[in-house]
């Protein structure tokens, strides 16, 4: 199951489960857990009273109470103290502890804050490294909707000379479809001209590059498409996105499940895929499953295109992801940190 990395005010949440990143006497702070009292009511505090407090790196549940969620799972993370006193072990246990309660509890979503990142002073980019990786090997074994909810956006501390790199990146390629009319000329073949179509028989189609035909506008014929019967035409359909995906899998040397975990895809949605040669997928799936079998850009284009859809420089976040590609970087992290240094949607999220 996927995890969703996403910017909200984690009382507002619809998570079967959200986790309050509490002190170690359960009795309310500021913070996380001072929004999620505010929330919960006072019968949060008086529940909270009979659990005798909570150890660091250890997760005690209670019910939701006026929460949108059926239970609060407290815990309680590590303060920072230069990352030599267990910090990262402490803070890894508070993310698997919560979801090791969850499951018990049958549920089948949760949310996390970025614990310890706050009042205890962890680094904003270590603690998101470390929420990231534990939830996900937690997830190579158990099946839970997971979403980590960031409140600020420092917290992706994603390098300045990224930034700069992918700002001139996105300002050499980044194309306003509104203004730019050379684009439209692209996106519609020349139609036929006057002077050149008294003769021509109007039920075939012709090559592109003869000239425009007032009076009959007949679309020339995509590359590569034959003139013959529909019958003919249709019988020679092109691999399906669903057919290519399977065979670069194959071609990987992947199981299905390294892939569609790699590619933070739920599992449900990828037996649908599997199972349907003329799936439909949206575009972030398709980039997803591209980035997951590190495509090159060509390849990544074809599945794309395979899938109706075209890398597009008139949209930041096709710019962003042909950017790492072009670099062979396919590290979902730092993808979705640019993505959302950019505010873009998140891959997979
Ligand atoms: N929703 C989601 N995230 C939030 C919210 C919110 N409503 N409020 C704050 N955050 C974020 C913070 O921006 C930070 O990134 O949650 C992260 C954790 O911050 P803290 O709440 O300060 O928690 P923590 O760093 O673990 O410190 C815990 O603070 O509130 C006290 O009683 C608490 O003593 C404990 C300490």
């Amino acid at each position: 199951m996927p995890l969703f990395v996403v910017r909200n005010d984690i009382t507002k949440m619809h998570t079967h489960a959200i986790v309050n990143a509490a002190n170690e006497t359960l009795l309310g702070g500021g913070g996380v857990d001072g929004a999620i009292h505010r929330a919960a009511g006072p019968e949060l505090l008086e529940e909270c009273r009979t659990l005798g407090g909570c150890r660091t790196g250890e997760a005690k549940i209670t019910a939701g109470y006026r929460l949108n969620s059926r239970y609060v799972i407290h815990t309680v993370g590590p303060v920072w103290h230069g990352g030599y006193f267990g910090e990262e072990r402490l803070l890894a246990s508070c993310y698997r502890n919560c979801l090791k309660l969850a499951v018990e509890h049958h549920c089948e979503t949760i949310a996390f804050p970025l614990i310890s990142a706050g009042a205890y002073r962890y680094p904003k980019d270590k603690a998101l490294r470390v929420a990231m990786d534990t939830i996900t090997d937690f997830l190579n074994d158990n099946e839970i909707m997971v979403y980590l909810v960031v409140y600020d956006k420092d917290v992706f501390q994603i390098s300045s000379r990224v930034v700069s790199e992918l700002t001139s990146y996105i300002d050499d390629h980044y194309v306003d479809a509104h203004t730019n009319r050379s684009l439209e000329s692209q996106r519609f073949p020349r139609m036929y001209s006057e002077s050149d179509c008294s003769n021509r028989p109007q039920s075939t189609f012709r090559p592109v590059h003869q000239p425009v035909c007032a009076e009959k506008t007949i679309a020339a014929p995509l590359p590569g498409f034959s003139t013959g019967s529909l019958d003919d035409v249709l019988s020679t359909i092109d691999e399906s996105f669903s057919e290519m995906l399977l065979r670069k899998i194959d071609e990987k040397g992947m199981k299905d499940s390294q892939c569609y975990k790699k590619a933070n895809i739920d599992r449900k949605l990828f037996s649908k895929i599997r199972s349907d040669k003329f799936y439909k997928p949206s575009k972030p799936t398709v980039l997803s499953f591209a980035i997951a079998l590190e495509l090159p850009l060509h390849e990544t284009k074809d599945m794309l295109l395979k899938a109706g859809f075209a890398l597009s420089h008139s949209n930041k976040f096709d710019i962003i992801i042909e950017y790492f590609i072009t670099r062979g970087n396919y590290n979902i992290h730092e993808i979705n940190e640019a993505l959302f240094a950019f505010d873009q949607s998140l891959l997979g999220g």
